[in-house]
C-alpha cells in the first residue's frame, strides 16, 4: 500500500466486528513499530500493556470516553466493541517528560494496524484512575493513552470542513464523516 493510501485509510474507526479477535501476535508486532519510532532524546520512556482476551476487553471499556461530538451515541454496542487494546503508558522512572512520543508511536501502531486489516481509535478521555484500579498499574506509570483495536465494521467518509465546522457526524445510513481541512488553510504564506 502506498503511504498516501494508507494514512487515508488510517481513520478512527470506533465500531467493530465483536467476532473477529485481535491476536497477541498482531498486537506484538504492533509494538515491534512502536518501537523504532522517534522518540526525544531516545529516552523511550513508553511502556505497553496488550489485552485481547474478552474478560479484559470488557473491564476497559467502561473507561473509555466515545466520540464527544456525537451527542446521541454512547459508544458501540455489544458485539461492535474493540476486541484488542493497547494501552500506552509513560514510565516515570525514566523521565517526567514524555514530550509527543506517544502521539508518534501511536500513529506507527494505527498505520501498521490498517496494514494487517485491522482499524481503531486513539483514546485520551480516559477514567484513568478509575482504570488504574481495575488493571493495578502502578503509580510508577502514567497513562497516556489506549488504542482501541479490532475489525471496523463502519464507513467512513472524508470530507472538506465547510465554514469553520469540524465535527465529525453520521448521516441516515451511518456512515460516519470526518471533515478535513483543505490544504490551502493549512499551509501558511507569511
Ligand atoms: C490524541 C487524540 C485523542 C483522542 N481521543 C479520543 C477519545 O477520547 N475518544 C474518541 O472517541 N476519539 C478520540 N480521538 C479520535 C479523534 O476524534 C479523531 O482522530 C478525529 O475525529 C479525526 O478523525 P480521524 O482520526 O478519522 O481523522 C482522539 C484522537 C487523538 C489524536
Amino acid at each position: 500500500m502506498q503511504l498516501k493510501d494508507l494514512i487515508f485509510r488510517t481513520r478512527s474507526y470506533r465500531r467493530f466486528d465483536g467476532a473477529h479477535n485481535v491476536s497477541y501476535p498482531a498486537l506484538e508486532s504492533l509494538i515491534g513499530l512502536a518501537r523504532l519510532s522517534a522518540s526525544a532524546a531516545n529516552r523511550q520512556p513508553l511502556k505497553y500493556l496488550l489485552y485481547n482476551e474478552p474478560e479484559d476487553c470488557e473491564m476497559i471499556f467502561p473507561s473509555i470516553a466515545w466520540a464527544a461530538y456525537l451527542t446521541e451515541w454512547h459508544g458501540p454496542i455489544r458485539g461492535e466493541r474493540p476486541t484488542g487494546y493497547i494501552i500506552i503508558l509513560g514510565d516515570k522512572s525514566i523521565t517526567e517528560s514524555f514530550s509527543v512520543d506517544h502521539g508518534i508511536a501511536a500513529q506507527s501502531i494505527m498505520l501498521g494496524a490498517t496494514e494487517i486489516g485491522l482499524g481503531g481509535c486513539m483514546i485520551a478521555s480516559i477514567k484513568r484512575e478509575e482504570l488504574r484500579k481495575t488493571l493495578n498499574i502502578p503509580d510508577r506509570f502514567e497513562i497516556l493513552l489506549i488504542l482501541a483495536l479490532g475489525k471496523p465494521v463502519e464507513n467512513i467518509i472524508v470530507d472538506r470542513v465547510k465554514g469553520n465546522d469540524i465535527k465529525y457526524w453520521r448521516d441516515e445510513k451511518s456512515n460516519h464523516h470526518v471533515p478535513k481541512r483543505s490544504l490551502d488553510e493549512l499551509i501558511l504564506k507569511l
